[in-house]
């Protein structure tokens, strides 16, 4: 093994450990939060949650990494860019993603840590503490669920395909909404889907659970480490029009790759707006 790939393999230990530890805090908050007490918050916009679990779990990461690698850069959902803003290591943590399913104890959330080196993203580590499911990818590497290697599906048209999505938290401000490409997927395929947790969702696509996923109104932290994971499982990411992935335009079209530019074809016949 030549000493980059080491280097991956050590910075991907690092990204476990920090989802394992958000793992455990979420474990301890299931089912406490109060609801008549500061336990659950709206952050802004309506609908958009923080939870205390959301904090701890982020307190719990940024321990581990500030420990593992303090000169490292940090994107964290809750706090915002941290650490050595000149460092080419950029982490883009959610340590609890699909808020509102854990506020409602529905069993579809996880912690996300995704390193993004010189701007690419190269280590993902999704962890689902209620299934005790921990997904891993880095560039070059195979991906895995639990240590067993994952593949993306052998599906190949959309009418034998299962889809998942998701709609933002300013839907109801924006004729951008999903709604549209929601329904035709919905008539062209065997069913789309809707988890609430953008990281699984990427995870879903990579063990071959789901065919295809698009989005928008993502954030770097909802994705960068699923990418990883998706593409070292053999699926294929870019913007809805098939080019390059941008990651703060907060859209994306993930899929086993055999879906892609068919999914990409729907996105562009039906989007209300042409603006990509
Ligand atoms: C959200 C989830 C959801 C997606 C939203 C995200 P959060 O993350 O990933 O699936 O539709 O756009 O913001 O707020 O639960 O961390
Ligand atoms: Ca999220
Ligand atoms: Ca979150």
């Amino acid at each position: 093994m030549n000493e980059s790939a080491k280097e991956l393999l050590n910075l991907l230990d690092i990204a476990s450990e920090a989802a394992l530890a958000g793992g455990a805090v979420l474990e301890s908050y299931l089912g406490k939060l109060d609801e008549n007490s500061n336990d659950i918050q709206e952050k802004g916009r309506s609908g958009d949650l923080v939870t205390v679990a959301d904090k701890a779990s982020e307190a719990a990461i940024l321990d581990v990494l500030s420990r593992q690698v303090p000169d490292h850069a940090i994107l964290a959902e809750e706090g915002g860019t941290l650490g050595n803003s000149h460092s080419s290591y950029l982490w883009a943590i959610d340590p609890l993603d699909g808020t509102t399913n854990f506020a409602h104890q529905y069993p579809c959330f996880a912690v996300s840590v995704g390193l993004l080196i010189d701007g690419i993203p190269q280590i993902g580590v999704i962890y689902d503490p209620w299934h005790k499911e921990l997904f891993r990818g880095a560039k070059g590497l195979e991906a895995t669920r639990n240590r067993q290697p994952i593949r993306v599906s052998q599906t190949e048209t959309l009418d034998r395909s299962l889809l998942v999505t998701g709609f933002a938290y300013d839907r109801r401000d924006t004729a951008d909404n999903n709604y549209a490409e929601f329904c035709r997927f919905t008539h062209l395929t065997q069913g789309v889907r809707r988890s609430g947790a953008a990281s699984m969702d990427l995870a879903y696509v990579a063990c071959g659970r789901i065919d295809g996923y698009w989005e928008r109104g993502l954030s770097p932290w909802d994705i960068a480490a699923g990418i990883v994971i998706l593409e070292t499982a053999g699926g294929k990411v870019t913007a809805y029009d098939g080019g390059p992935i941008d990651l703060k335009s907060g859209r994306i079209l993930a899929s086993n790759s055999k879906l892609h530019d068919a999914m990409s074809q729907v996105l562009l016949e039906t989007s209300p707006l042409s603006a990509w």
